[in-house]
Formats: C-alpha cells, sequence, structure tokens
C-alpha cells in the first residue's frame, strides 16, 4: 500500500450513550495528530428521567444522529470525503444495539466511498485520548482506565500490546458514582455531581473499609462500598440535611479513589512502568487526578492525564487509535467487521 505521510482519519464512536465523530490528520514521520472537526451529541438528558442509559433509546437516538454529525464533521474539517484515508469505528466493547449503529455507518460509508476500514477497541480508544497533546511517551505503560462501564488495569510494553493485570469483581467505578448519587437524588449522571457535592463535605465523617484491601491482586470490587453505603444512609435520621449528604459523598469518594489510587500504585511498584496514564470517565474526577499524580510521581514515574473533555467517551481518540492501526495495515473488510459486546482489549 502507498502510504502518505499525512493521514487523514475519520473517527466514530457510538458504544454507549454519547454519538461521537472526528477527523484527525495524523503526521506518521513526527508521530503527531492534530484535531481537524470533533462533533459530540451527548444523550445524557434523554435517559436523565431513568437515571442510567436505556439501551432502546440510545441506539434510536445514535441512528437519528450519526450521519447528520458524519457530515458536519466533514464540513468543520474543511476537506472532502475523498480526502480521508480510512473510517475507524468502535466495534466493542459497549452496548450492540448501540455499536451496530456506528459499525453500520462506518461499513456502508467503507464500502461507498471505497474507504479502508479499522475497527478500534473502545478502551484503547481511551487510551489514545492521551495522545493528542502527546505523542512522545514512554514505554511501558500502565493504564488506569475508569468509566461507567469498565474499571481495569492494563499494563503495555507498546501500543496493540495489552496485558490485563487487574479489573473490577462486580461494579465499574463510574456506575458505583452513578449508583451512590441516584440514592443521595442527585441529578444524572452522577459522577460529576457527586463529586461537586463532595467538595462540600467531610471525607473523614463516615469510615467505609477499602475494598479487597487484603488482596495482593490488582482487582478492584465496588458494590459492598456501595452497600455499606446504603446502609450508612438508611440509618441516618431523615430527612437527611445537605452537609449529611456532602459528607456521605465526600466519605464514599474517597474510599473509592483511595482504592484506585493504592491499587495502581501497587501495580505500579511491581510492573515498573516507564509512565502510567489514565482515561475514562472517572479520569476527570479531579481528586482521583490529584491523588494518582502525586503517589505515581513519588515512585518517580512519570504520570499523564488527558483533558478532561476526553476522559468521556470520544471520537477523536477513536480516530488517532484508527491512524496508527491503518499505517500498520490492520485493516478490516466492510463484510467483516463485527460488533462484539465484550470485546477484551488484551486481544487487539
Ligand atoms: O468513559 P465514559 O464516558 O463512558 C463509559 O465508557 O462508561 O464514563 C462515564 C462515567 C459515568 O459513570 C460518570 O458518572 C463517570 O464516568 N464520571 C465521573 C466524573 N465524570 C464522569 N465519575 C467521578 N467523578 C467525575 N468527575
Ligand atoms: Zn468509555
Amino acid at each position: 500500500m502507498v502510504m502518505n505521510n499525512n493521514i487523514i482519519v475519520l473517527g466514530i464512536e457510538t458504544s454507549c450513550d454519547e454519538t461521537a465523530v472526528a477527523i484527525i490528520k495524523y503526521h506518521k514521520k513526527n508521530n503527531r495528530f492534530m484535531v481537524l472537526s470533533h462533533i459530540l451529541a451527548s444523550q445524557i438528558k434523554l435517559h436523565a428521567k431513568y437515571g442510567g442509559v436505556f439501551p432502546e433509546l440510545a441506539s434510536r437516538a445514535h441512528e437519528q444522529k450519526i450521519i447528520p454529525i458524519i457530515n458536519r464533521a466533514i464540513l468543520k474539517a474543511k476537506i472532502d470525503h475523498k480526502a480521508l484515508d480510512a473510517i475507524a469505528v468502535t466495534y466493542g466493547p459497549g452496548l450492540v444495539g448501540s455499536l451496530l449503529i456506528g459499525t453500520t455507518a462506518a461499513s456502508t460509508l467503507s464500502y461507498i466511498w471505497g474507504k479502508p476500514l479499522v475497527a478500534v477497541n473502545h478502551l484503547e480508544g481511551h487510551i489514545y485520548s492521551n495522545l493528542i497533546k502527546d505523542t512522545k511517551i514512554k514505554f511501558p505503560l500502565l493504564i488506569l482506565i475508569a468509566s461507567g462501564g469498565h474499571t481495569e488495569l492494563i499494563f503495555a510494553k507498546k501500543f496493540g500490546e495489552y496485558q490485563m493485570i487487574g479489573q473490577t469483581l462486580d461494579d465499574a467505578a463510574g456506575e458505583a458514582f452513578d449508583k451512590i448519587a441516584k440514592l443521595l437524588d442527585l441529578a444524572y449522571p452522577g459522577g460529576p455531581a457527586l463529586s461537586q457535592l463532595a467538595q462540600k463535605g467531610d471525607s473523614n465523617k463516615y469510615k467505609f473499609s477499602l475494598p479487597l484491601n487484603q488482596n495482593n491482586n490488582f482487582n478492584f470490587s465496588f458494590s459492598g462500598l456501595k452497600t455499606a453505603v446504603l446502609y450508612q444512609f438508611k440509618s441516618l435520621k431523615k430527612p437527611i440535611s445537605e452537609q449529611t449528604k456532602a459528607d456521605l459523598a465526600a466519605s464514599f469518594q474517597k474510599t473509592l479513589i483511595d482504592s484506585l489510587v493504592k491499587k495502581t500504585s501497587l501495580a505500579t511498584l511491581k510492573y515498573k512502568p516507564s509512565t502510567v496514564l489514565i482515561g475514562g470517565g472517572v479520569a476527570s474526577n479531579e481528586k482521583l487526578r490529584v491523588d494518582l499524580e502525586e503517589n505515581i510521581r513519588k515512585l518517580k514515574i512519570i504520570f499523564k492525564k488527558p483533558d478532561i473533555s476526553l476522559c468521556t467517551d470520544n471520537g477523536i481518540g477513536i480516530a488517532c487509535a484508527g491512524a496508527v492501526k491503518f499505517t500498520e495495515n490492520k485493516i478490516i473488510s466492510w463484510k467483516d467487521l463485527s460488533v462484539d459486546s465484550n470485546a477484551k482489549i488484551s486481544r487487539v
């Protein structure tokens, strides 16, 4: 294949409740990415009344938005679709109905425009969201992905070669944030609302034990913590004051973040990466960003975090991962593209 040095890629992400499309330019020789456009339609308002993502509604909303958003992304990038070198799309993990809208749009456009297609793992998109600012990353990497659907520790000797060294045994970190936020009657999605409320609370007011603290492994568990917060909540005299709610939010957040920080620090000591990266919606949590950075820097290891706007689901990370895979000739025919709601990053 004749490879241009400047590669233009359209990235499509529809794995959950964000319809996101980005067009990026990748300069292979300089290993630099440039965002030409990024359009994102959030479904937050649509799902708010259910207190969580309603899968059927999510796929319908993706279906309505995907083509207009692709069109807008192309217009905003000021390119013709003929200038695209490849189309990258999330094939999993995620909600099947949502993933199918993105992959169907991508494979249809690949067929009618005659463009190569690249399938990207959603978690790899979160990892690549770190690269837009800074591509000079020292390997090996230790990556903490914490989102609404995932909590995983991944070790990578290079991009594309991932080893999962720990994961949640039950709820994901973001899911726990969302559930406790619902208990405290906060707006959906709960993570941002709960962390804001926690700023006004005393994080030492209620003591919750650190999950899986005694285990010498890097797995997480948040369902016991969730139950402990629920019991604490039930034991409180009603109506609960705003201050008590804030104290409960702060104490819960402290325990969950301490667990993420502790396991990531322990894994850093064992695996000795050169760089620790974070990604996923929970990576936008200020306490996690500050506490983890402090702990990793103490270990004399480089710590990197994406911009807050790129922690949650986005099209930029998918397009960047797609561009690199395209240069490695990891192309798939539109006929072979299928979704995998449980796709594992270790099999990328
Ligand atoms: O990565 P993401 O957009 O979607 C998934 O792949 O799941 O992550 C969304 C999750 C939600 O659970 C949301 O509550 C959580 O990230 N989140 C936060 C914060 N911002 C978003 N959790 C804690 N603190 C935050 N500031
Ligand atoms: Zn995500």
